[in-house]
């Protein structure tokens, strides 16, 4: 059977809640406690369980390696936190904001080391290939996460690099979660290979989108502060047009900001999102991510599975593609 994407929600959060964390010493454990409880889409894991949902129905051989995911992604958070000094993460402040710097380093690392135990619970004949797979997409994850630091103090950063450092940062956790699933659940070699593709294309809408709302979301419904990444300088694809498409005026006023370094914040954030608006770099993003996410549909047509099965990947796509949070 097909199960809906509300159930395979669901199933992931009663598995991650009965997840025994807590445990001595409390200082190193409430924080993950903390930033697991608070949920969030649970995005990576329930495209694993829709991707092994494809070959199989049997949940029980996917929801260990799907936490396992989803734990890794709210490590990669604390630590991506404390770099961005971002305050404010699904509605509540964040981990090194509530305890402190340290807290963020140390419990992010227990996390990661927790997430490998639940990756290592896949069956024995799929162990070597799901961990090197894991363990590649870990490592591009740091390299993606080191190029977004380094774009911060560049301003000749080239859409394309830009796009390969959101493949790294973000799109091959969305792949590796399908391609994960798909193994689980038998798919062929080719299969695997094109759910990863699929994820990929997904992943790069996906930031795009979240930058995009980092811009243009509203923080009550978004869950974060908005405006951080015109406060640090981040390379989003909408700076990079705005750098490409402005005119001699607003190119000088964006060179402005981007060097100025006594200002009001919302002054900046307010200032910029203008020049954005003028320059028109909106729409530049929205057909960049109606891009993708047409190249993730066509590349989703290719698998070997029959179409009435891939509607609930189709409408969760969708729904990640047309978000507001
Ligand atoms: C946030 O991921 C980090 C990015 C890669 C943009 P999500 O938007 O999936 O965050 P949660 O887990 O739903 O809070
Ligand atoms: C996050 O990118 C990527 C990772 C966490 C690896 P962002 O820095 O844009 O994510 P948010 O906006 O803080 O969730
Ligand atoms: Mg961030
Ligand atoms: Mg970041
Ligand atoms: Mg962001």
């Amino acid at each position: 059977m097909i199960y809906p994407v509300e159930e395979l929600q669901n199933r992931i959060n009663i598995y991650i809640s009965e997840i025994p964390i807590i445990r001595p010493p409390a200082e190193l454990y409430k924080p993950i406690e903390y930033v697991m409880s608070i949920g969030g889409k649970r995005v990576r894991p329930i495209l694993l369980l829709l991707a092994y949902n494809l070959f199989d129905d049997d949940l029980s051989v996917a929801l260990p390696p799907a936490a396992g995911i989803e734990i890794f992604h709210n490590y990669t958070l604390l630590h991506d936190d404390l770099m961005d000094r971002a305050d404010m993460r699904r509605g509540k402040k964040t981990v090194h904001r509530v305890w402190n710097d340290n807290t963020a380093i140390l419990s992010g690392d227990a996390m990661f080391v927790i997430a490998y135990q639940y990756i290592a619970k896949v069956p024995t004949f799929h162990l070597k290939e799901i961990l090197e797979l894991f363990s590649v997409t870990a490592r591009e994850i740091c390299e993606g996460q080191q190029y977004d630091v380094d774009f911060e103090a560049r301003n000749d950063v080239q859409a394309e690099e830009y796009i390969e450092m959101i493949r790294l940062k973000t799109a091959v956790l969305l792949a590796v979660s399908l391609k994960m699933g798909g193994i689980l659940g038998g798919a062929s070699s080719m299969d695997a290979d094109l759910l990863y593709e699929f994820g990929i294309h997904i992943g790069l809408a996906f930031q795009l989108k979240d930058d995009y709302l980092d811009v243009y979301g509203d923080p009550a419904v978004f869950g974060k502060n908005t405006g951080g990444d015109i406060l640090c300088n981040k390379k989003t694809y909408m700076l990079i047009r705005a750098l490409e498409e402005a005119n001699k005026e607003q190119l000088a006023a964006l060179t402005f900001w981007l060097n100025a370094t006594d200002y009001k914040p919302i002054e900046k954030i307010k200032n910029v999102t203008n020049l954005y608006n003028q320059i028109g770099v909106k729409v530049c993003c929205e057909e960049k991510m109606k891009e993708y996410y047409d190249a993730a549909l066509s590349v989703l047509d290719k698998i070997s599975v029959e179409k009435t099965k891939k509607a609930e990947l189709i409408n969760m796509v969708h729904n990640l593609m047309y978000r507001e949070i």
